[in-house]
């Protein structure tokens, strides 16, 4: 039987211009567009050519304009500090309007690039819809990333003006984030015009005279901006991700056709409508925040909640049912990690008890792989649908999902359903051609990508060919491998490089190791991801000291931790690194990585034909069984 799902993906299949022009009448446009889809520079596709408008508009004045002003936009639940404060559409766009007036007084327009540093405050979210009112483009750097991370991006988006907090707050400390921004700064070769500080009352920072501005300066009689229309094609925003080194890729997203995606994304796959509450526990900082905590909820005209909290521990595994009850959140997002954090701390699920949770119908996970136990412990706790579903920072918006708003098809657990209308998903071979149903594959998608994707890299057309296009000629390469089923079910087993998934947090492990190889002692070393209950997967380095080095190794170890810390950020949760003598290697000298997987993950392997000496193994095996890994080895 047809289903309403393959009807809406056949179309977008088979007029993807008709289809997409559809759903762009659901915004509000300055000036229509000339061209849907503009393929005049293939591979480099653009939605939406000749069209003006502004991303801010259609997310917040859009709907105060049809009289919407009094519903609640923006709801800030900070469980660190026991706040909660409401916004209404109204509130927050005369909030952001001043905060564009207030950046326009400091130079800020139009293409100007704006770097947002920030907690998960509501200044936050206001600052990136003051960006997109202005046609500034932002690029939001996620907290638990250390100074060096933000050199990097410091350097690459060139920013006129920093906006960032003066602290974070996690469980158990404050994270002075002046000190790390005072050192990106000191790192980069660019240096910004301004930075604004916002001082939060858990600790004040010092300022830099002539450079640094606080928040409230800034902001006091500051005129309110209008929206600035763009280009549909213009950039809205640059957000750094992980690549397989340690330089970290720049994906843009552009202003029509990401607005277009996103508003389409909300009822249709999350079954949401204007008025209801949504609430995507994940940081500004990330791709999810981006999409889910700002822009979808907002251009649909929703309430969209800001939690500052985790999900245990502040201050227990009732912390998510407290913010679903509380607020009336109809679909909740978050990561399979944070589910997995609460099975841990309360198995029977008593917590939810405690809790009115009648108005949640929808629990959606993504971010990682969600293991079919995790998805059924949370479906039978919580009496929900609970939607696996598969995206990348690149393509902000989900690639593959159970589409809620078309009609929920039959969940099987492993897999985030099916293609999403205007993906066109592939397992291809090394040839290109696709695999037969059920072999596993390089997961591709065929060009044109819809809306929303990005359409290049921040400054780099060239890096965006290689990593992305150059592959599978005509295909975009997801770099994750995966199949699908005779029923047209997409299976995402995890990926081809060198990322890693660490609580939801993609990480780069060739990142890792460049900061390895930075320390005097090491000769050589190797990183890899390997399976953790909670986080899904944790980095573990292998170093092989320099000859004559005669320091004790737990002191190298030490200052390794330490290293990775200090130069990538905390959020790598890199805890553990072993000296070992020889690291496994083939005959022509490439690391054989993904065998120490399997033996640190106590699966079974294959002796690599092809191995330099096999003994190795046996070493790394007992330097693993020593750090409390490949315990149970078959
Ligand atoms: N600023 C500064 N530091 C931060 C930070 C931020 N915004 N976010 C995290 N960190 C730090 C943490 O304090 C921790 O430091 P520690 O090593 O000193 O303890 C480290 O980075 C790792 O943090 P995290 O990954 O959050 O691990 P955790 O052990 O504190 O919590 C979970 C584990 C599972 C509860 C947590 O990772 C979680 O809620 N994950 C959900 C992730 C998510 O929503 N991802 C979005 C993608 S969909
Ligand atoms: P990010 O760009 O941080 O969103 O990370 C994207 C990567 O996370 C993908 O390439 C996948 O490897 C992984 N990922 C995200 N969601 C899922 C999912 N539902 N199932 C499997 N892997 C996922």
């Amino acid at each position: 039987m047809r289903t309403q799902y393959d009807d809406t993906y056949a179309r977008s299949m088979r007029d993807p211009q008709g289809f997409w022009a559809a759903a762009a009448e659901d915004l509000y446009w300055e000036r229509r567009w000339d061209r849907v889809l503009d393929d005049s520079r293939a591979p480099f596709y653009q939605w939406f050519t000749g069209g003006l408008l502004n991303t801010c508009y259609n997310a917040l004045d859009f709907h105060i304009d049809r009289g919407r002003g009094k519903q609640r936009a923006l709801i800030y639940d900070s469980a660190m500090t026991g706040t909660i404060k409401t916004f209404t559409y109204d509130e927050l766009r005369d909030e952001v309007a001043r905060l564009a007036g207030a950046l326009r007084r400091l130079g800020v327009g139009k293409g100007d690039r704006v770097l947002i540093y920030m907690p998960m405050v509501p200044e936050g979210v206001m600052a990136m819809l003051a960006c997109a009112r202005l046609g500034a483009v932002h690029s939001v750097v996620f907290g638990g990333f250390a100074s060096k991370e933000l050199a990097k991006r410091i350097d690459d988006a060139k920013p006129k003006v920093i906006l960032a907090g003066s602290c974070g707050l996690e469980v158990n400390r404050i994270v002075s984030y002046k000190p790390l921004l005072d050192g990106g700064i000191e790192l980069s070769r660019h240096r910004p015009d301004r930075c604004v500080i916002l001082q939060r009352p858990q600790e004040r920072a010092a300022l830099v005279k002539g450079r640094d501005l606080d928040w409230d300066d800034f902001m006091a009689g500051a005129p309110a901006a209008e929206c600035v229309p763009v280009a549909a094609t213009d950039p809205l925003y640059i957000l750094y991700t992980s690549g397989t080194t340690g330089i970290p890729k720049g994906v843009v997203h552009d202003n029509g056709g990401h607005g277009v995606a996103l508003k389409w994304s909300m009822q249709n796959i999350y079954g949401v409508g204007t008025g209801e509450v949504f609430w995507t526990s994940s940081d500004i900082g990330w791709a999810v925040g981006h999409s889910y905590i700002v822009y979808g909820p907002l251009l649909k005209g929703c309430t969209s909640i800001l939690y500052e909290g985790k999900p245990v521990g502040t201050p227990d595994p009732g912390a998510f049912w407290r913010v679903i009850s509380q607020h009336g959140a109809t679909v909740f997002f978050t990561a399979p990690t944070a589910f997995r954090a609460v099975k841990k701390e309360d198995p029977q699920g008593t917590h939810m008890g405690k809790y009115d949770l009648s108005r949640f119908r929808t629990l959606f996970l993504a971010g990682e792989r969600c293991d079919p136990d995790t998805l059924l412990w949370a479906r039978n706790k919580l009496g929900v649908p609970v939607i696996d579903h598969w995206w990348q920072t690149e393509t902000a918006w989900p690639i593959a999902a159970n589409c809620v708003g078309l009609g929920m098809l039959p969940v099987k657990p492993g897999s985030p359903t099916k293609p999403v209308p205007g993906y066109d998903v592939r397992a291809l071979s090394e040839d290109n051609t696709e695999m037969p149903p059920g072999e596993i594959g390089s997961i591709a998608i065929r060009l044109p990508l819809p809306p929303g994707c990005l359409p290049t890299l921040w400054n780099n057309d060239v890096g965006y060919e290689t990593s992305y296009l150059t592959k599978h000629p005509g295909y975009y390469l997801t770099s994750d491998a995966g199949y699908k089923d005779g029923d047209g079910y997409v299976y995402i087993m995890g990926r081809v490089d060198d990322i890693i998934n660490v609580a939801g947090h993609r990480l780069s492990t060739g990142g890792m190791e460049e900061v390895l190889a930075g320390h005097p002692d090491v000769a050589e070393c190797a990183v890899v991801g390997v399976a953790d209950d909670v986080k899904g997967e944790v980095p573990v380095g292998f170093v092989v000291t320099k000859a004559g080095v005669s320091r004790p190794d737990g002191e190298i170890v030490k200052e390794l931790i330490h290293r990775i810390r200090d130069q990538i950020g905390p959020v790598a949760a890199f805890k553990t690194a072993i000296v070992v003598q020889r690291l496994p290697k083939t005959r022509s000298g490439k690391i054989l990585r993904g065998t120490m997987k399997k033996i640190a993950d106590s699966q079974e392997y294959t002796l690599p034909a092809t191995i330099d000496d096999p003994a190795i193994l046996g070493e790394i095996t007992e330097a693993l069984k020593g750090a409390g890994y490949a315990k149970e080895r078959r």
